[in-house]
């Protein structure tokens, strides 16, 4: 029998409360697919600040690193966001992407069928169905550049510097291409060139990359065209290619076109299997513990990690398909609710969910 160690970093808010949900489909689908998991619950985030003072422990960091990936809710809350910026929750989350060298944030965005209701675009707009890929780069640009204060005649001032490396841009160009490869083969690349010397390498870097993928297109657009045409004509998209910061927005952009951001998960991978696995959307702290988050992100992010770091495309299938099922018998949280389905919490959402692995 397989077996497999998972980091478990719950965090804050809802992040409990969708990850429970998680473990317990694992758990299913390790029963079904004969492999063993062992879960390593780990603190970080709002949750470590408070029990032993930093955001992202040395402990968790080592734990997770003997782990073969790593499952996080969120992190984050008005409690904590008074502290400096390098104390905050989410420096463990940007520190754990560092660490672990995770710089390809894989942000599918689906939209299943049954829920086109919950779509706020016009009917006809995804009258097709939509199925994009945004391809986020996740350890450069303004994220980690330099940053600092300074006095100007304007008084004083902060600045955040966004740089790439042509090294940085290939890689993630790369990862593009390949997931193009296995899709419908289209690949924008989206940048602010007319007016960042940073957009204009990333251009061409990309433009240089696409030539050892002939089958796969290539088209650059401006970020604010990209916002644009994501509410325009969404279905236009395959893969999204950006940077850092355009792929934070374009990302919950992209997941509301869906439905709601509570439907998005994620995979940040590095050059090897090992990957850190979370939803899009945040640590929602107003419903925390209320038993009213919506924990499909998070299960489908447990169905990435089976897909990317262990391989096991079968048994990620499964639980994607025990997602659309259980949204096929009319169940929604609150996220998605419309009149004529059925309100369920997030423990029952899981229970369901977690049931119909068998079917
Ligand atoms: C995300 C989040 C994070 C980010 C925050 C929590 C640091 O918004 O994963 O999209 O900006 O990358
Ligand atoms: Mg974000």
């Amino acid at each position: 029998m397989k077996k497999y160690h998972i980091a478990v970093i719950p965090g804050d808010g809802i992040g409990p409360d969708i990850v429970s949900q998680a473990v317990k489909v694992l758990k299913e689908a390790g029963a079904l697919f004969e492999l063993e998991f062992e879960f390593h619950e780990l603190l970080a985030g709002g949750a470590a600040i408070d029990q032993v003072g930093a955001c992202l422990p040395a402990e968790t960091v080592k734990t997770a690193r003997e782990c073969d990936s790593i499952l996080l809710g969120a992190v984050g809350g008005p409690a904590w966001d008074r502290l400096p910026g390098d104390a905050r929750p989410e420096q463990a989350i940007l520190g754990l992407r560092k660490e672990f060298g995770l710089f390809a944030n894989l942000r599918p965005a689906l939209l299943f069928s049954q829920l086109a209701a919950a779509c706020p675009l016009r009917a006809d707009l995804v009258a097709g169905g939509l199925d994009l890929l945004v391809v986020r780069e996740l350890t450069g640009g303004i994220y980690f550049g330099e940053r600092g204060h300074k006095d100007t005649d304007m008084g004083p001032a902060a600045y955040d510097v966004e740089q790439y490396s042509e090294g940085e841009v290939r890689r993630i160009a790369e990862v593009a291409f390949q997931m193009a490869l296995k899709r419908r083969r289209q690949v924008v690349s989206v940048d602010k060139a007319n007016v960042l010397e940073s957009s204009r390498l990333w251009r061409r870097v990309v433009t240089e990359t696409a030539a050892a993928y002939p089958e796969v297109s290539l088209e650059h657009m401006y970020v604010d065209n990209a916002a644009m045409q994501l509410v325009r004509q969404p279905a236009q998209f395959d893969v999204i290619v950006t940077g850092n910061l355009f792929g934070d927005i374009l990302s919950d952009e992209a997941s509301m076109v869906t439905g709601s951001i509570g439907m998005l998960p994620s995979a940040s991978l590095g050059s090897g299997s090992f990957g850190l696995y979370e939803p899009i959307h945040g640590s929602a702290p107003d419903i925390a513990g209320t038993d009213r988050a919506n924990p499909m992100a998070t299960i489908l992010s447990a169905a990435m990690m089976l897909r990317y770091s262990f391989d096991q495309a079968e048994a990620a299938q499964t639980i994607e398909k025990a997602v659309a099922q259980v949204l096929d018998q009319g169940y929604r949280t609150a996220d998605l609710y419309t009149v004529g389905t059925t309100l369920v919490g997030t423990e029952k959402a899981g229970q369901l969910i977690a049931e119909a692995l068998q079917a």
